[in-house]
This record gives structure tokens, C-alpha cells and sequence, in this order.
């Protein structure tokens, strides 16, 4: 049986830890969450193995992330079952630091995210999103110096933001991104699936659905304000209520006229219920 990863709740555990990985020549590999992992998470974890030789996950609700009506006091946790999943995973070590920890009394630095932070997707409808992020992934960086971070592709926004802010800051680290991991009707894994009802549940796969289908019609030539406006219906037909669906640059995530503007990126929010999903594609 794989050992239990260890557990690491302070600033000078996390640095006595990782010295002593360095002093051992090992690299180390970050893969940060929100715990209430899933086979998503995991598909990190194991990339962030062939990245390292030492894996460090953390597992942090991060409050400034989230605007005061959103998900914080209810977003789901699963400590024991999440130490449970990265000890199969062989993850070394498990940084889970309390909110005082991360935000101590007096705290008063803010990073603001430009370029692919404002560039009206995720950022119009929540505002507060990519500071949060950036303000943690920042702090986890610093306190980690991994030589490898690994992000998923499902919050495809939130990855740019991040490997823009690396690129901005020095931080010498390499940002990965890894695909998405999807259930096997094509819903992308998400933390946040387990608040939707059986008729939402069986709803959501519109979304990859309509996604799949937009890139093949503007990949044949199709006309992208076109495909989109009937993509969009249909997933409103499915029962959501639409926050976007655009076609992007798959880096910068400018607005693009056509695919001759492209690599493109398909993106899309879309609520059901008291649940928002994302998802995304290349086309
Ligand atoms: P969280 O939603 O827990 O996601 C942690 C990482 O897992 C992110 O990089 C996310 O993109 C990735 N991920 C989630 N679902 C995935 C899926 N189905 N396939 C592939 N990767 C997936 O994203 C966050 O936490 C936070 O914003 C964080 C970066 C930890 C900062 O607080």
C-alpha cells in the first residue's frame, strides 16, 4: 500500500518539507485545488508525476475567489476521502493551509490580472474571479517553489491568467496545462456536478454536446456569429440560461471575426438550476 502523503497545516512544516526533498536533489511538482477531488484532479496528480519526482497538492477554499453570493460557505469538502485518493495517487505531500494561514490579520496586497483576465468571459460574471486567483496561485507558488504547476484546461480562462501572471512576475516555475477529464457522456468533471439534480444531471451533457458540434460546423467553414447563435439556442432549449458561448484566440482569448483569426477556442457558461458550468474546446 502507498504511503499516506503527508499532511501539512503550517508555513514552516511546508518549508522544512519541501528543503528536505531539495536537499535531496528531487524536483517537485504543485498541483493546486479546492479538495472534493475527482478523476480531473487526478489526471493532474499523474501528469504532475511525469513532471517530478515529488508531487505537492494543496487543497485550499480560497474565500477571495469567491464574490459573498457565491458557493464559499457550501463549496464541498472532502478532506478524508480527498487524503484518501492522493495516498493512491502517490502524492507526497498535502499543503492545507487554514484561511488564517493564507490570510493573515492585516492582509493588504491585491494582484490584478489584466490581458486574458479582462477579456469579457469568466470576468463579466464574476468580477472578482481572477483577482482571487491570482492572489492564491501567487502565494502557493512562492511558498512552493515547484519547478512544474499543473492546471486543467477545464477552467481554460483561469490557465492563460495563470501562465501570463508566471510570465509576468519571473516566478520560475513551468505552468502545464492537462486536458479536460470528462464522464463518459461527455460532462466535464467538475467539483461543482454534485450540486445538480437528476433532470439537471441529465441536461448538462448539452453543453460538450453543442461545443463538439460548433467546432466541426466552423472547422467545415461554417460562420462563426451563426453556428454560435444556434448553439446557444440549443442549449437554452435544454433548460439553461446562457452566460456566453464565443469563439476565442486559444491564447490570447481576443475576440476572433473568423477561423482565419484562430487557433481558436470554444468556450461557454451556462447555468441550470442554483449550478454554473463551464466548459471549452479547440476547434
Ligand atoms: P479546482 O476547481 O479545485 O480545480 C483544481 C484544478 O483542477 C484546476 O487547475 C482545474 O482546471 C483542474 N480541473 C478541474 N476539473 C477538471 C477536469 N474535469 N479535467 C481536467 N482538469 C480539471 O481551479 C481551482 O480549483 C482554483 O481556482 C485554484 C487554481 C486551486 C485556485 O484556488
Amino acid at each position: 500500500m502507498a504511503p499516506r502523503p503527508r499532511i501539512v497545516r503550517t508555513l514552516p512544516a511546508l518549508h522544512r518539507a519541501l528543503a528536505r526533498w531539495r536537499g535531496a536533489g528531487d524536483t517537485v511538482a504543485l498541483v493546486p485545488t479546492m479538495g472534493a477531488l475527482h478523476a480531473g484532479h487526478l489526471a493532474l496528480v499523474r501528469l504532475a508525476r511525469r513532471r517530478a519526482r515529488r508531487v505537492v497538492v494543496s487543497i485550499f477554499v480560497n474565500p477571495a475567489q469567491f464574490a459573498p453570493n457565491e458557493d464559499f460557505a457550501s463549496y464541498p469538502r472532502t478532506f478524508d476521502a480527498d487524503v484518501a485518493a492522493l495516498t493512491a495517487a502517490g502524492v507526497g505531500l498535502i499543503w492545507a493551509p487554514e484561511v488564517e494561514t493564507m490570510y493573515t490579520p492585516g492582509f493588504a496586497t491585491r494582484i490584478v490580472p489584466e490581458g486574458p483576465a479582462k477579456v469579457g468571459l469568466e470576468d463579466a460574471f464574476r468580477p472578482h474571479f481572477f483577482g482571487g486567483v491570482a492572489i492564491v496561485v501567487s502565494k502557493l507558488l512562492i511558498q512552493c517553489l515547484p519547478n512544474v504547476a499543473v492546471f486543467g484546461e477545464k477552467d481554460f480562462q483561469q490557465l492563460m491568467v495563470i501562465m501570463r501572471l508566471a510570465a509576468d512576475l519571473d516566478l520560475p516555475v513551468k505552468i502545464v496545462g492537462a486536458p479536460i477529464v470528462r464522464e463518459a457522456d461527455g460532462l466535464a468533471m467538475s467539483s461543482r456536478n454534485a450540486y445538480l439534480s437528476a433532470p439537471e444531471r441529465a441536461a448538462a451533457p448539452t453543453l460538450y454536446r453543442v461545443l463538439k458540434d460548433c467546432a466541426a460546423a466552423i472547422a467545415r467553414g461554417g460562420r462563426i456569429a451563426r453556428v454560435l447563435d444556434d448553439g446557444g439556442a440549443e442549449i437554452e432549449q435544454a433548460g439553461f440560461q446562457l452566460d456566453y458561448l464565443e469563439a476565442r484566440h486559444a491564447t490570447t482569448l481576443a475576440k476572433v471575426e473568423s477561423a482565419a483569426d484562430g487557433p481558436l477556442r470554444l468556450l461557454v457558461a451556462a447555468r441550470i438550476g442554483r449550478t454554473r458550468l463551464i466548459d471549452n474546446v479547440a476547434v
